[in-house]
């Protein structure tokens, strides 16, 4: 039988290694990616570049409203899965690479490339900010769930377990001690030439970590029916295996 083509969760706070690990367990499958965290930075770009202030939540939600309605925010695969300049060295003090965090996709916001621009510390927290007001949240409900619906489709983001996919056929909840994770986001920052220290990156992460799980509308937890997986002190490459092997047992209804 020809397995089935599942939707697999992968949610966990930031800095857990989600974006290596879905982009690693997606190609191994070869099923979609769908990063929801960057569908929350586009808001918070838009919302940015409309001179919003992060407190003004009634007008946020109406801008995330007019952005999901308008198809303005797109999830785009690049051509061979390859990021758009991979071929090209990138000038000399731009961002590595203009991807969805390398990961052969981009996220357009009205045709504009914005993958870089949302990878801004600035911005993440504006995401962590947006993310926060119920009817961005709802705005943003109807385009994740449309973009997993055929399932053979990795989903990763805070609430994909127990929100967007409850019904999930795999579901990971993917996490690592908070210094781990706050000294990756700084390599990550510094090799894209962005000028941070690792105290300051620290305190964001801590920062997002308490804004992203007290928030009263879907916050960050772990599904009662997902994994746990601790990356602190194990590869990506341990931990895809180990993933795949998981949802390849499932997929053929194990
Ligand atoms: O994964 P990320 O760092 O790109 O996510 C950016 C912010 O978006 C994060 O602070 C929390 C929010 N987010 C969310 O609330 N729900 C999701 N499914 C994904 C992200």
């Amino acid at each position: 039988d020809e397995p089935r083509r599942l939707r697999v969760a992968i949610d966990g706070p930031a800095g857990a290694g989600k974006g290596t690990v879905a982009r690693g367990l997606a190609e191994r499958l070869g099923y979609l990616l769908v990063d929801t965290g960057a569908i929350y930075r586009a808001v918070a770009l838009a919302a940015r570049r409309a001179s919003l202030q992060w407190e003004e939540e009634g007008a946020i939600g109406a801008l995330a409203e007019d952005l999901a309605r308008g198809g303005r925010i797109a999830l785009e695969r690049s051509p061979h899965g390859v990021p758009p300049d991979s071929s090209a060295p990138p000038p000399a003090n731009a961002p590595a690479q203009s991807s969805l965090g390398g990961s052969g996709m981009r996220v357009l916001l009205d045709g504009e490339d914005i993958s870089s621009a949302i990878r801004a510390p600035e911005i993440s927290l504006g995401a962590s900010r947006v993310s926060a007001v119920p009817a961005v949240r709802k705005a943003l409900l109807a385009m994740q769930r449309q973009a997993g619906a055929g399932g053979g489709v990795v989903l990763e983001g805070r609430d994909i377990g127990t929100v967007v996919f409850p019904d999930a056929e795999v579901k990971f909840f993917l996490t690592a001690p908070a210094e781990i994770r706050a000294k990756r986001r700084y390599d990550e920052l510094v090799a894209r030439g962005m000028n941070v220290s690792f105290e300051a990156t620290l305190s964001d992460v801590l920062r997002r970590d308490k804004a992203d799980s007290e928030r009263a509308v879907a916050p960050l937890r772990k599904a009662d029916d997902a994994i746990l997986v601790d990356s602190g002190h194990r590869s990506p490459q341990e931990i895809i295996d180990e993933m795949a092997t998981l949802v390849e047992i499932r997929a053929r209804g194990g």
